[in-house]
């Protein structure tokens, strides 16, 4: 076995429209954004990751960063496929030569047979001899340590960048599902729209994104409240960069109205939910995961909607790929898992 694991590369991808995480024995070994930077004239990688977010609304024309994934779907192949091999060239000296690539992919759940296929040819193009494909929440709820396999019901809810996916999850399936547009993405674009009603100050993505992460929160009064944050960006009238004060009060009303659809889509799922299942749910409560299960008070506030216990998973922001992981264990006996054959 061990001299046969010499051949053998094993790789687990969490392709999330905010972040990629690849594992390899048992490890996170690439944790990025999912981005990349591009040379217009030649069409040529200049970067991925962390290094083309820097570069992410600085950019002069000979330069474009492109997001590939968008709402849960791959809005651009090209630009996708060389992420996924940047990424992967990034773990380079890791890789064994002569080996036997396998790969286990996590995709949104709403993505297309077209779409699937798309990343079965990427995972070819690096080189990979056998791949499966494995959808989100399965990923996540495996991740939070569900037992999948059980004739008992769980729900997950994963708050990514792009989607919200809402499923129910027994016998190694998913019952029922929910998958909406609002997510981390759009808190921050009400973020960025609020600055501009409220303010008069125009930021950009990134600097939302941080006033989400300092003072983001899902409910208007917090028991431990976080400090003031400072904002910088360009002030509408003068044209000239000025600073405001931001307190959590304002953020969660700029969020409030996404974070209603949230509560709305969770509640769609739970009335679709079939009786024996709500009845296990009632029980064992709510899986909240993704990098949204992090905004302050979204526990509480989803909570006190359903009156269900809401458990936020440890370390939200890995559960996916910590599933991923586990799913490339265990190929030949995860039966929810996709191969090239069934697409
Ligand atoms: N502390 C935080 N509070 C609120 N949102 C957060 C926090 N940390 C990360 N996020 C958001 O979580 C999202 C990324 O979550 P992730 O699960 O990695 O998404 P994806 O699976 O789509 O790549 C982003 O929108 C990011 O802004
Ligand atoms: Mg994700």
């Amino acid at each position: 076995m061990k001299f046969f694991n010499l051949f053998t590369q094993e790789l687990a991808i969490d392709l999330g429209t905010a972040n990629t995480l690849i594992m390899s024995e048992g490890k996170v070994v690439v944790d990025e954004p999912s981005i990349v930077a591009i040379d217009r004239r030649n069409g040529e990688v200049i970067s991925v990751g962390m290094r083309a977010m820097q570069m992410h609304e600085k950019t002069h024309e000979y330069i474009k960063t492109i997001r590939p994934l968008k709402d849960g779907v791959i809005a651009d192949f090209q630009a996708a496929e060389k992420m996924i091999e940047g990424f992967i060239n990034m773990i380079g000296s890791r890789r064994k030569f002569f080996s036997h690539l396998k790969m286990v992919i996590c995709i949104p759940s709403g993505i297309t047979e077209v779409e699937k296929r798309a990343v079965f040819d990427s995972a070819d193009h690096v080189d990979s001899k056998e791949t499966y494909l494995i959808h989100e929440p399965m990923a996540a709820a495996l991740g939070i340590g569900l037992e999948v396999e059980e004739p008992v019901g769980n729900i997950i809810i994963d708050i990514g960048g792009g989607t919200t996916e809402i499923a129910v999850i027994a016998l190694s399936g998913i019952v029922c599902d929910q998958s909406i547009r609002t997510a981390g993405d759009e808190f921050t674009a009400d973020i960025i729209d609020y600055m501009k009603r409220a303010h008069n100050i125009l930021i950009g993505e990134r600097t939302a994104e941080q006033i989400k992460i300092h003072v983001g929160s899902a409910l208007h009064e917090l028991e431990s409240a976080p400090p003031d944050y400072d904002v910088k960006g360009r002030d509408m009238m003068t044209g000239i960069p000025k600073q405001v004060t931001i307190s959590y009060h304002e953020v969660a009303q700029a969020i409030d109205k996404s974070i209603g659809k949230v509560e709305e889509a969770l509640m769609k799922a739970l009335e679709t939910t079939p009786p024996e299942l709500a009845a296990d749910i009632y029980k064992t409560g709510i899986y909240l995961t993704g990098g949204g299960a992090l905004l302050r008070g979204l526990d509480k506030r989803l909570s006190q909607k359903t009156k269900l216990p809401v458990h936020i998973a440890e370390d939200p922001l890995r559960s996916v790929i910590r599933g991923t992981g586990i799913a490339l264990k265990n190929t030949h006996r995860f039966s929810f898992l996709i191969d090239r054959k069934s697409v």
